[in-house]
């Protein structure tokens, strides 16, 4: 059974003048539990209206969008919260990092709702996986002092602290050069195999997707397979001087992944 179904999903927004704008008219995208895909598309696509459904922040016009072959159109708005808090770690393009706080306060902030044991061991859980990001020297750091890989980094830590099924990137390299963002990347598609996690990307980046096991174009709001394995490839090579990790196994089913 997949982990997120969606089925015909349309999402259509009221305009001002009364008419409403198609963003996305008839998604289907099936995510198995540990899968990695990728979603590219043009400014303005869908691409994170997209990811919003499937973090349940924003809800499908029509269309059916099953989270571990249970509708999500009935959910009570406490249940949806519960599950978006439970299943999913959200990582943004500009960090969305407290500024005021320390890189291990951002990182535990998403269990200072936790109960019991995960509240009250928050702050070791957030040590814990700020090492895994390579951050474990810079945990009373606040943000500002970071750079901006470090910032993405810390943003990782904090949508891995809850242990989620599924990792949701929307343009996590987007405020990064291109370097930075492959490193970054690289480690958060490394530690969401590890753990397990569903990770689905959005990025404009073609290398970016390269990482994907599975990659889509969102396009007059529907999904189209992207599979040019040569065009990729030459796109990555173009944009970071080197043939990158993952292009060599394009079509492959990465390790831990149910083939479709
Ligand atoms: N609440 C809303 N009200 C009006 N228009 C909206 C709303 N949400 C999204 N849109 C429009 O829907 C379209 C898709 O928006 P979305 O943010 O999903 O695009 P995107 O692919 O993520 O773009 P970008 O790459 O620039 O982030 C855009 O034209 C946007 O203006
Ligand atoms: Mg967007």
């Amino acid at each position: 059974m997949s982990l997120l179904s969606l089925t015909g999903v349309r999402r259509e927004v009221p305009l001002p003048d009364g008419s409403v704008l198609p963003v996305l008219t008839g998604v289907d995208l099936d995510v198995a539990p540990g899968e990695h895909v990728a979603v590219v598309g043009r400014s303005g696509s869908g691409k994170s209206t997209l990811l919003n459904i499937l973090g349940l922040l924003d809800t499908p016009t029509a269309g059916a969008y099953l989270l571990d072959g249970e509708p999500t159109d009935r959910l009570r708005a406490r249940r949806r919260a519960r599950l978006r808090g439970e299943v999913f770690g959200f990582v943004f393009q500009q960090f969305n990092l407290l500024p005021r706080r320390t890189a291990a306060e951002n990182v535990a902030a998403p269990l200072l709702y936790a109960r019991g044991r995960a509240f009250l061991t928050r702050g070791r859980a957030a040590r814990e996986v700020l090492d895994r990001v390579g951050l474990g020297a810079r945990a009373d750091q606040v943000p500002e002092r970071l750079s901006g890989g470090e910032q993405q980094r810390v943003a990782i830590a904090r949508a891995l602290v809850r242990r989620p099924r599924v990792v949701l990137a929307d343009e996590p390299t987007g405020a990064l050069d291109v370097e930075t963002g492959a490193r970054v990347m690289a480690l958060l598609t490394e530690i969401t195999a590890e753990t397990g996690a569903a990770l689905v990307t959005i990025t404009h980046d073609l290398s970016v997707a390269a990482l994907a096991g599975r990659r889509y174009r969102l396009e007059a709001g529907l999904l189209a397979p992207l599979d040019a394995p040569a065009d990729l490839h030459a796109a990555t090579a173009a944009r970071t001087g080197t043939g990158l990790v993952g292009t060599g196994q394009v079509g492959a089913v990465p390790p831990g992944e149910a083939p479709a």
